[in-house]
């Protein structure tokens, strides 16, 4: 092959694509992968969609981009609609971007943007949690709990205030869930008056942790708890649904699950699922309104609202729907929760599983009784990756007590997989595991059910 241009992250390259339908992809060798973890948790109805390629090609034929200054267009309304009457009560103003990260950026400027119009100009601060990851700009960098990802831009960005993540499975300290929920949630109240109130502008948080925790669930009462500090300090709520959004979890948007009214949501990933980049913020009429009636937002981006991408947007949003792929993902994520959890029988390295509707993850551990990490230099997150990959798996891991040791596995498939894939997944996923074992010298107990 000759040499490539691309740079990326990461300096290991992969076998190029060939083709992609449903829940597989082939590479132009012929050998074929399953997609367990949808790309980066994004083709949320699988590849190749009929549907979707279709309501593009009609839209390619009409007008591929038409600036929003000079034209509206039709795909944008309509998904505007269909998004606004998906969300919570008054969150019905839409606001298109490219991406996650955009989205996030969309969101800090709205939720300042609004404080600087309403007389509360002292707002500035956003508190989030450490481990996060909100995205790749310097103002996501800024709210990112993630070291690889914040340390070299340290001295260019404003450092966001942090709190913990609600990580009760590492604690030993014998509290209830409860409790624990509320344990953490105090954090926020702590943080928000040592900051000083009339500094604090909002606070973020990904309902269901994404790739920096391994899908993180808090206990219930952690969620309530947020939802009041916030209203009780007039901080704003933004919830970054970005990988949690367009039905992951089992709900259209991860913070129904605890009827929370977040202020201001930002959703990308699963919104368009791969078929075009694109990604939309959600936020309370009432804001938006006080920053209309200031001259506007002081924001935006030259594809914003682009008919190609926002007519493959709404085509998922309608092919969701009208196939169930929400109640798929909580039916069929229960079944592989379950089945994942069988596997810490086998394998006594498996530390926790975790997860909700099909944003499910597994933790490897050197000790199931302190939880301790395995050891960094064993790079587990990386060689378990590689021999699912060898065996025509792929799964996405992160390091994950705050990006430099913990090794977690995120399993999210599309939202279209069946009863037979996830038996298939789950055959490929023990093999790796044997393999990954063995190489590592880590025990295997053989009577163990899987
Ligand atoms: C929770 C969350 N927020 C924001 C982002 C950034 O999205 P993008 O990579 O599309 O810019 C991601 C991406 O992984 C994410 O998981």
């Amino acid at each position: 092959m000759s040499e490539s241009h691309l740079f990326y992250q990461t300096t290991s390259r992969r076998p190029r694509v060939a083709r992609a339908r449903g829940i597989y992809l082939w590479d132009t060798s012929g050998k074929r992968y399953i997609d367990a973890s949808s790309g980066p948790m994004v083709s949320n109805i699988g590849h190749s969609n009929p549907r979707v390629l279709a309501a593009m090609k009609r839209q390619m034929d009409s007008a591929t981009f038409a600036y929003r200054l000079h034209f509206e267009n039709d795909a944008a309304e309509a998904l505007a609609t269909l998004t606004a009457s998906l969300m919570p009560e008054g969150l019905d103003r839409i606001f298109f971007v490219s991406g996650g990260s955009e989205c996030i950026e969309s969101c800090l400027k709205l939720a300042r943007q609004y404080a600087y119009v309403s007389g509360q100009a002292s707002r500035w601060k956003v508190i989030s949690l450490f481990p996060s990851y909100h995205g790749s700009t310097l103002g996501a960098a800024a709210i990112t709990g993630m070291h690889q990802f914040v340390e070299p831009f340290r001295d260019m960005i404003r450092e966001m205030p942090k709190i913990p993540a609600a990580t009760c499975y590492l604690d030993r300290d014998e509290l209830t869930p409860d409790e624990c929920g509320l344990k953490y949630a105090a954090m926020l109240r702590d943080e928000i008056k040592h900051q000083g109130p009339e500094s604090v502008l909002a606070f973020i948080m990904e309902p269901v942790g994404g790739a920096s925790t391994g899908a993180l669930v808090a206990p219930d009462s952690w969620y309530h708890e947020i939802q009041k500090i916030c209203r009780e300090y007039g901080v704003l709520l933004i919830a970054d649904e970005v990988m949690t959004g367009a039905g992951r979890t089992g709900r259209f948007l991860a913070t129904e699950h605890w009827n929370l009214r977040p202020d201001i949501i930002a959703m990308a990933k699963g919104f368009a699922a791969g078929y075009a980049p694109l990604g939309a913020m959600a936020a309370d009429r009432d804001i938006v309104a006080a920053v209309m009636e200031h001259g506007g937002f002081a924001h935006g981006y030259t594809y914003a609202g682009n008919p190609l991408a926002c007519a493959a947007g709404l085509a998922v949003l309608e092919e969701l729907q009208e196939q169930g792929l929400i109640e798929n993902a909580a039916v069929r994520g229960a079944r592989l929760k379950s089945m994942l959890e069988s596997l810490m029988d086998r394998y006594p390295f498996i530390g926790d599983v975790r997860g909700k509707g099909l944003l499910l993850a597994f933790e490897l551990v050197a000790d199931r009784e302190t939880m301790a990490p395995l050891p960094a230099e064993l790079n587990a997150h990386v060689k378990l990756v590689e021999e699912a990959y060898q065996r025509g798996l792929i799964i996405y891991s992160r390091r994950t007590r705050g990006g430099t040791i913990g090794d977690h596995f995120m399993v999210c498939p599309p939202l279209i997989v069946s009863d037979a894939d996830l038996d298939e997944i789950l055959e490929l996923l023990i093999d790796s595991l044997d393999a990954f074992a063995q190489a590592a010298g880590l025990p295997i107990d053989a009577a163990g059910q899987t």
